[in-house]
């Protein structure tokens, strides 16, 4: 009786709806958004208090439309003829909503913006899967809400958490949520305040700038012939070291470098070795291929380089030692893949640095805020930097793919390839597994795989040995 009572006014503006034969939405406001929702609604919007609620009938409105007028506000909305013929079916479903909103728009959102590349206006264009790629200003604003994340994932069950969970730093499970409650509307306000969908906007558009900019740059995109065949070289296993050396030779400063490294203390041959292709019998189709990659792209480099990026050099370097070590563990077979993806990883980085834009995690691995703060930057960060230059230079795929990812290695094709380079860019930097740098998904992926050699001192050990490698490479 109370409800009928309470809702007449609505119900008579349904009336009319229905002998005009238009729409109504009904809108149910808990009663604290009260005063802010009355500022918000038009002269010919209907409202009433029921309990603790503030329920407004929006006449000739859809639900789009009165989820625009109220925006800000959290709020469950019903729309006739739809979602219902009565009144009091309207409220009570506008009112199931409002209370599933928390938790449900939060976990939806977050799956939007991680799970899917949104569409640009425009689908051909190449570039959109770069700059719509990953979000990470949204997963830092969840993360910077932990007790409301919390709640939200408590509410979750095991398989629909497994995946929000790949996306979040690991460390951020290790503590539990705090005893109190937090209400689903405070959560849904929390929400709506941040500004999901103009951060997006400004995000795509920057991007759509950045990549704009970088698109004519020649030089960049301009891969050493070289280093292409050198990338179709490593496709074939048994290619002969004659053949390898007749295409490295066509290139001096290759050559004599390679020979220089090879010839280093380092290796420590008795003899001199004088020619590639005893280079290549000695050490190796792989060793001689990556040697000469690496080489081939500093290339590029040596013409714009500032301090900071030489530095990230030899940390590319290191990650592509690591990389090539620690995929065998992961499933990971091909050493030229590893190598390469290892080498190029943080490409993006030295990029951006070269062109002035903001770059996180020189001295350590790039944080959830680095991440955000290159994106709020740049509209993208490293990671579609580094994957949009490579897909330019025609890398095979699964490089491009592993390079987009592998901040966020959920997201790749081959998990496996983009966690090993996640994980050894990790010990790169800190020389050995820190979990809590290491990404949710990464750290369950490491779990099932490592084996026994995978040891503390293990790790020590191969890094000790690797710095030293690459050192040689960079001095000579
Ligand atoms: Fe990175
Ligand atoms: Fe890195």
């Amino acid at each position: 009786m109370e409800y009928t009572d309470t809702l007449a006014p609505l119900e008579i503006e349904l009336q009319k709806v229905n002998a005009l034969g238009g729409s109504m939405a009904v809108v149910v406001i808990p009663e604290r958004y009260a005063d802010k929702a009355l500022t918000c609604k038009r002269g010919v919007d209907t409202a009433v208090r029921m309990n603790e609620y503030l329920v407004l009938g929006l006449f000739g409105t859809q639900a789009d439309e009165a989820s625009a007028r109220f925006l800000s506000i959290p709020k469950g909305i019903a729309v006739y003829p739809q979602d219902g013929k009565e009144i009091q079916d309207l409220f009570f479903e506008a009112l199931e909503r409002l209370r599933f909103m928390g938790s449900s728009n939060w976990v939806k959102r977050l799956w939007d913006s991680i799970k899917e590349v949104k569409s640009l206006e425009c689908k051909e264009d190449q570039e959109s899967r770069f700059i719509a790629a990953t979000f990470y200003q949204f997963l830092l604003f969840l993360t910077s809400h932990p007790n409301e994340l919390k709640q939200v994932f408590t509410g979750l069950n095991a398989s629909e958490l497994s995946w929000v969970k790949d996306y979040i730093p690991y460390g951020f499970f290790s503590s539990p949520p705090t005893a109190q409650s937090i209400s689903d509307e405070d959560i849904a306000a929390l929400f709506n305040e941040w500004q999901y969908q103009e951060k997006m906007d400004v995000k795509l558009e920057k991007g759509k700038t950045t990549l704009r900019k970088f698109r004519n740059i020649e030089h960049l995109f301009t891969l050493p012939s070289i280093s292409q065949e050198i990338i179709d070289l490593a496709g074939d296993s048994l290619v002969a070291a004659s053949k390898m050396a007749g295409i490295i030779e066509k290139d001096p400063v290759l050559t004599s470098r390679i020979l220089k490294v090879v010839n280093s203390a380092f290796y420590g041959f008795r003899r001199q070795i004088d020619s590639v292709e005893q280079a290549v019998v000695i050490l190796g189709n792989d060793e001689v291929i990556n040697l000469a990659f690496s080489i081939a792209i500093h290339k590029i480099l040596d013409t714009i380089t500032p301090e900071r990026a030489e530095k990230l050099w030899e940390h590319c370097l290191v990650t592509a030692q690591i990389s090539q070590w620690l995929g065998p563990f992961m499933g990971c077979t091909s050493k030229q893949l590893l190598y390469t993806v290892g080498l190029l990883h943080d490409f993006g980085k030295i990029v951006f640095l070269q062109r002035g834009y903001f770059v996180g995690g020189v001295q350590g691995p790039s944080s959830l805020e680095d991440l955000s703060t290159e994106e709020t930057d740049s509209g993208i960060s490293h990671a579609e930097m580094g994957a949009y230059v490579a897909e330019r230079w025609n890398l095979p795929e699964a490089i491009v793919d592993a390079l987009l990812s592998h901040h966020l290695p959920s997201k790749a094709n081959d998990i496996g390839l983009a966690v090993t380079v996640h994980v050894a860019d990790v010990i790169a930097h800190c020389g050995r597994i820190d979990l809590s740098l290491v990404n949710s998904a990464a750290v369950r992926f490491l779990s099932e795989k490592k084996g026994p050699a995978l040891s503390q001192e293990k790790i020590a050990q191969t890094m000790e040995e690797i710095v030293s490698r690459v050192k040689v490479v960079l001095d000579t």
